[in-house]
């Protein structure tokens, strides 16, 4: 923990409605003082940045991502990704429990945030599965895990087929408060499908899943959680028919909330055809009409958060051809880039609604007590320079994997430092 001022920043901090020019002092790790409140401090031993011409907003959130560990280190560790997601402006990640073992005991809980007290870069905060060994058929203890630390629950990677499971999941999150974290795919409708139904893998002649897939599980989980009073969260969210869903829950006062991720508002399923399986994810990348639908579901607020679905999978894997490589593209090290070039800089959103979107928004989700630049708060700041210019450069990411469709993209608006209680992280290393 360590002192540091920044002076001279645009200092936007959507969850108390600042956006002003100033400085922001953080004091053994916690945000000390902000623009005008109070009396200035006097530092003298803070490390100083001068952040003119930057916005400095809160630590960035990653509401999802794959951290591997434990059971596949060979894709990443809590220490490699945390560590791209410090490069990628992000000081505080929640990862999924599709590793192996499957995070779904109290125990498994507690070992994720031992092992991220010893080796992570940011502040890390674990989902438990929804079911036992994510198989579909048992409810885990998910009193104990929440108990135990787990900030929400989810069988990312898979859905959860049984819809008196869901219910039963729903009806303890509607007791506890804690969010019920959903992939919805209807599995017998995507069976064999390595990408989206349409044009483009009947070209290919490769199998594709409709968008009903995912939109009758968003319809049949929205039901759901109005029926149990539960919270539902969408997770990466692909398809027209679920951003309306979604819009429709909301205004029936049904808990719903949802992220779209960086790939489903920029590429189409075309992609497939020039990037192979860099271009594989579940759900698939979709079409236009479904981008714009998202793009607009981000601005109304129906889409409340951004996130990456950050997925490492090894070259070899990914080499295995679209019908055998694992589903997934990594997403930590160009998040903010691609919100800047396809949201902000197009006017779809706000500086303040794109920060809020990966910082108080998530934040309020998750219930975690991170996302503003309040005083008393975690001196977690991110610094971004929207008008700077660069390419993603493969070489450079601290992530043990690099399988992105974004490789080489010029790209406008970066973090330029990042952050966490109030010491530098996500320093690149040189190229290689
Ligand atoms: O493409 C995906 N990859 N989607 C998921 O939901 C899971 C993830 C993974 O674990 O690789």
């Amino acid at each position: 923990m360590s002192d540091a001022f920044i002076t001279n920043g645009r200092i936007m901090d959507p969850a108390n409605n600042i956006d002003e020019v100033g400085a922001l002092f953080i004091a053994n790790g916690r945000i000390a003082w902000v623009n005008g409140s109070g009396k200035p401090p006097e530092p003298q031993t803070a490390d100083v940045y001068n952040a003119a011409g930057l916005v400095v907003a809160p630590g960035l959130i990653d509401m999802h991502v794959h951290l591997r560990e434990p059971g596949f280190e060979h894709k990443e560790t809590i220490a490699t990704g945390t560590a791209a997601a410090a490069v990628g402006g992000f000081t505080s990640v929640a990862c999924m429990a599709n590793t192996l073992p499957v995070i779904d005991t109290p125990e498994k809980i507690e070992q994720i945030y031992d092992i991220a007290n010893e080796t992570a870069e940011t502040s890390v905060f674990p989902f438990g599965s929804i079911t036992k060994n994510l198989v579909g058929d048992e409810l885990t203890d998910m009193r104990g895990m929440y108990s135990a630390g787990a900030v929400g629950f989810s069988d990312d990677g898979v859905t959860v087929m049984n819809s008196a499971l869901m219910r039963d999941a729903l009806t303890l999150s509607a007791e506890l408060g804690f969010p019920i974290m959903v992939h919805c795919e209807e599995h017998n409708l995507n069976a064999g499908a390595v990408m989206n139904l349409g044009e483009t893998s009947r070209k290919l002649g490769l199998i594709g899943s409709p968008n009903a897939a995912e939109d009758i599980i968003v319809a049949r989980d929205i039901m759901l959680a109005e029926m149990t009073g539960g919270h539902l969260h969408v997770l990466h969210v692909s398809t027209a028919g679920a951003v309306e869903l979604i819009r429709q829950g909301k205004h029936r006062g049904v808990h719903v909330t949802a992220e779209a991720c960086p790939h489903h508002w920029v590429l189409t399923d075309k992609e497939v055809e020039k990037q192979g399986t860099n271009a594989r994810m579940h759900p698939p990348l979709r079409t236009q009409s479904d981008i714009d639908a998202i793009i607009e579901g981000l601005r109304d607020g129906t889409i409340d958060a951004i996130a990456t679905d950050h997925a490492p999978h090894t070259p070899q894997e990914k080499a295995q051809g679209m019908l055998d490589a694992p589903n997934g593209i990594t997403g930590l090290e160009t998040c903010v880039p691609l919100v800047f070039t396809y949201l902000v800089r197009p006017g779809h959103l706000t500086v303040s609604e794109a920060i809020a979107k990966m910082t108080s928004i998530p934040a309020n989700i998750l219930g975690i007590d991170r996302g503003t630049l309040s005083v008393g708060a975690a001196g977690d700041v991110t610094v971004i320079d929207t008008d700077l210019v660069n390419q993603v450069d493969v070489t450079k990411s601290r992530s043990k994997s690099q399988n992105t469709p974004f490789a080489g993209w010029e790209l406008n608006g970066w973090q330029t430092f990042t952050l966490r209680e109030g010491n530098r992280i996500g320093v690149r290393p040189r190229s290689r």
